[in-house]
């Protein structure tokens, strides 16, 4: 078998971390006995540096062809001038629409060993394992009306819209209920729907596609009230679905769980992926975007020392998601439980007075505890 990957490492650290997930692929691939063919494309900053454009047309045509999308992070200091609609994320929403990635998965699980690197009381995170699932195509990072009209008195008027159709939310719940039906059967959609009417049509939405999936538990919540839980008692939730713009907020929340964001993958996958849009793990889907939560982390850019197990993580659900090789993924998946297990850290995860490891050193361990298992 040969899979077409496109590798998009972005800025920042993302050109640190990507190059890792890269390596562990390759290492898979050896073992498999399966061709990965890793073609890299500009997208962000360095895009925009190279062709003025956050999303070089070539970069798009790469992603379309590829079998999946293997992407590191966007985004600068150097950039943040640049007005809006040019900004390096621009790169990553266009891909998103681009592509219709619309359901964002990002799990957030507290690894036993990081319980207490988490800022949070070890009785709290202990035992959590949650899914945060996202709709990433709508909402108010698209909606129309959208823009700014400046009066001649220098006053000023902006839009953002949220909207959403009957469509877009079915679409989004189906995958929803379909991850929580794999896991313990336990779905809370999340919403403002004592306040916005699109929320209203979010819950009863919700609730309709719900019926297709008696198994799972159903419960709404309001996303104020959400945000309180998640750091409250996180370990009520199994699987979340969200509008965009809630899912962006809770998901950062989400990762203060797992002690580091460095240690979180994401998984976005379109209306091409599986069967019949549905998330089928086993299914062999369609351009899936995988990256992990953190983004370029200027501060600590350009010193290797960026934790990529993120990436790495990433790279075990695009196996899982896009190209139907789950046992692969769990082997990933266990060979960085297993550099954790022997007390191996980035600077992110180590508590003071551990030894740090660079970028490259915890790469060369995985890679190692990859290529054991085959
Ligand atoms: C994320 C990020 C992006 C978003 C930015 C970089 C545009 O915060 O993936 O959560 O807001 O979606
Ligand atoms: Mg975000």
């Amino acid at each position: 078998m040969s899979h077409r990957i496109a590798v998009l490492p972005g800025d920042g650290i993302g050109r640190e971390v990507t190059p890792e997930a890269v390596r562990v692929l390759r290492a898979v691939g050896k073992g498999s006995g399966t061709t990965f063919d890793f073609e890299e494309g500009l997208v962000g900053g360095g895009a925009i540096d190279a062709t003025g454009a956050p999303l070089p047309p070539a970069t798009l045509a790469l992603c379309l062809k590829a079998d999946a999308i293997l992407f590191g992070a966007v985004g600068g200091p150097k950039w943040d001038d640049l007005p809006q609609e040019q900004r390096p994320e621009r790169g990553l929403l266009g891909l998103r629409k681009q592509l219709d990635l619309y359901a964002n998965l990002r799990p957030a699980k507290c690894f036993p060993f990081l319980v207490d690197a988490s800022p949070l009381k070890r009785e709290v995170v202990d035992g959590t394992d949650l899914v945060v699932i996202r709709e990433l195509t709508g909402g108010l990072y698209y909606g129309e009306p959208r823009g700014v009209e400046r009066a001649a008195d220098g006053s000023a008027r902006a839009v953002n819209t949220m909207v959403y159709s009957t469509a877009e939310i079915e679409r989004v719940a189906r995958v929803a209920f379909d991850v929580a039906r794999k896991r313990r059967k336990r779905l809370a959609s999340v919403d403002k729907a004592n306040v916005l009417v699109v929320s209203q049509l979010w819950r009863e939405t919700v609730t309709r596609v719900g019926k297709e999936f008696p198994d799972v538990t159903l419960e709404h919540v309001l996303v104020d009230n959400c945000a309180m839980a998640l750091v409250q008692r996180p370990t009520h939730f199994d699987t979340l679905v969200t509008e965009n713009t809630f899912g962006d907020i809770l998901s950062d929340e989400a990762a203060i769980l797992a002690g580091s964001m460095g240690m979180l993958p994401s998984a976005s996958i379109g209306s091409l992926a599986g069967a019949g849009g549905s998330l089928a793990g086993a299914g062999g889907g369609r351009v899936g975007l995988y990256e992990p939560v953190h983004g370029t982390a200027p501060d600590i850019a350009g010193k290797g020392i960026a934790n990529p197990i993120a990436s790495v993580l990433s790279a075990a659900m695009l196996l899982r998601y896009s190209v139907n090789m789950s046992a692969d993924a769990d082997r990933i998946e266990r060979a960085v439980e297993r550099v954790l297990a022997a007390g191996h850290r980035t600077g992110d995860i180590a508590r003071s007075g551990e030894k740090a490891l660079g970028t490259r050193q915890m790469g060369d361990l995985i890679v190692r505890e990859v290529e054991a298992q085959y």
